[in-house]
């Protein structure tokens, strides 16, 4: 029997502007999945939250894109957006794009990432939880996770991992996707992940045999609802261990906070910077953008955990230089490459601007 891992996340509210998400609103979250269990649709399930974006963690035995289990997801954000709006909540049902379910939550403006796998003898999976930016923000840590021997020196050292993984990588503009192999592709698929707003990874699968090592939430907001709602904010599951990077693997490209896009209103470039349960709340500026790591075990669905594997002082070095970086890139103000490129950009005054210039534009000679 295989054991389904679904990750599905919205921000339906927060204190105070995009802040933090309210603990009653959890609270319902947690009335609702708890009745889910009771009734054996779930096996387990874990809430939590990364600043304003509310994350079910939920194990069962339905698979990937389940009906009845996007619906439940689906059913207890809306149950918490109404009681964000009682309580006038910041952004209350801000990432819910329709207020009706029509049989898969994928395009409703919920993050999802999802696996399915035969569990191993012992089979510990992350969770990473981001606030503050988009998907393409995993794609330096997972190709450093599954690609980079610098990294994951399972990948050298270890005849379980030495073969390498397959990259499904997904070109959100153009709705296509793709299938690299590393190590052999490694330069061609870099050339496409370094393009993180356009090119995310979608899953990661051991190629020896085909089993699933990393599946992470590829929804594009804006691109859905074709304005501007909120930073995608992602999550990624990732396995570990016996074939899989080691747990510590896992986690170290997070040691270097790179930079993501993001921050204040969706439009600004900042550290990601890893963090414990109860630093996942960004404020300054809006940030800088956060991720959180969630280590569980595994058993017979259940979920033994969460370590919160960030809350460690061996991370505090890279919060310091995240926060130096956050210092440094705040000083450019409106200038790139702080405020992303035109073209990147959530919010723009620049049509107006160019609007009201009309006619004052003269050739240069
Ligand atoms: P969220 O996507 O986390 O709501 O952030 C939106 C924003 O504009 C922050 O300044
Ligand atoms: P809403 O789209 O949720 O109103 O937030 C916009 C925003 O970016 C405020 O900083
Ligand atoms: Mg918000
Ligand atoms: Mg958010
Ligand atoms: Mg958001
Ligand atoms: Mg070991
Ligand atoms: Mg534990």
């Amino acid at each position: 029997m295989k054991t389904t891992i679904s990750v599905i996340k919205a921000d339906v509210g927060s204190v105070a502007g995009h802040g933090i998400a309210h603990p009653a609103l959890l609270a319902k979250c947690e009335e609702i999945l708890a009745k889910a269990k009771e009734e054996e649709l779930l096996t387990d399930y874990y809430i939590t939250n990364c600043g304003d974006d509310t994350e079910l963690i939920m194990t069962h035995k339905q698979g990937e894109e389940n009906k009845e289990i996007h619906e439940l997801a689906f059913n207890a954000f809306m149950e918490a957006t109404a009681i964000a709006k009682d309580l006038k909540l910041y952004g209350a049902g801000q990432d819910l794009l329709s207020d009706t379910f029509s049989g898969n939550i994928k395009g409703m403006g919920h993050g999802v990432a999802e696996m399915e796998f035969k569990e191993r003898p012992s089979d510990p999976v992350v969770v990473f939880c981001c606030d503050k930016t988009e998907p393409g923000a995993f794609n330096l840590p997972i190709f450093r996770m599954f690609a980079d021997p610098f990294n994951t020196a399972g990948l050298v050292i270890d005849p379980s991992l030495h073969n390498g993984y397959k990259f499904e990588i997904f070109d959100v503009m153009e709705h296509k996707k793709v299938i690299m192999n590393c190590p052999e592709e490694m330069y061609d698929a870099l050339a496409l992940l370094g393009s993180i707003s356009r090119y995310v990874i979608k899953r990661v699968i051991r190629k020896d045999d085909n089993e699933i090592a990393a599946a992470i939430s590829t929804e594009r907001l804006n691109l859905m609802a074709g304005s501007y709602v909120g930073k995608d904010d992602p999550v990624a599951i990732v396995r570990s261990q016996s074939g899989f990077p080691a747990a510590g693997e896992v986690v170290e490209p997070f040691a270097f906070p790179h930079l993501v896009g993001g921050w204040m209103r969706g439009s600004h470039n900042g550290p990601l910077m890893p963090v414990g349960q109860k630093n996942a709340y960004p404020v300054r500026f809006d940030g800088p953008p956060r991720v959180m790591a969630l280590g569980f075990q595994i058993a017979d669905g259940e979920l033994v955990g969460p370590a919160d594997m960030f809350d460690d002082p061996a991370y505090d070095p890279a919060r310091k230089q995240a926060a130096e970086i956050a210092d440094y890139m705040r000083r450019h103000g409106p200038f790139e490459p702080h405020r992303l490129p035109a073209d990147e950009m959530e919010y723009t005054s620049l049509p107006g601007v160019m609007e009201k210039l009309e006619g004052r534009f003269e050739d240069i000679d």
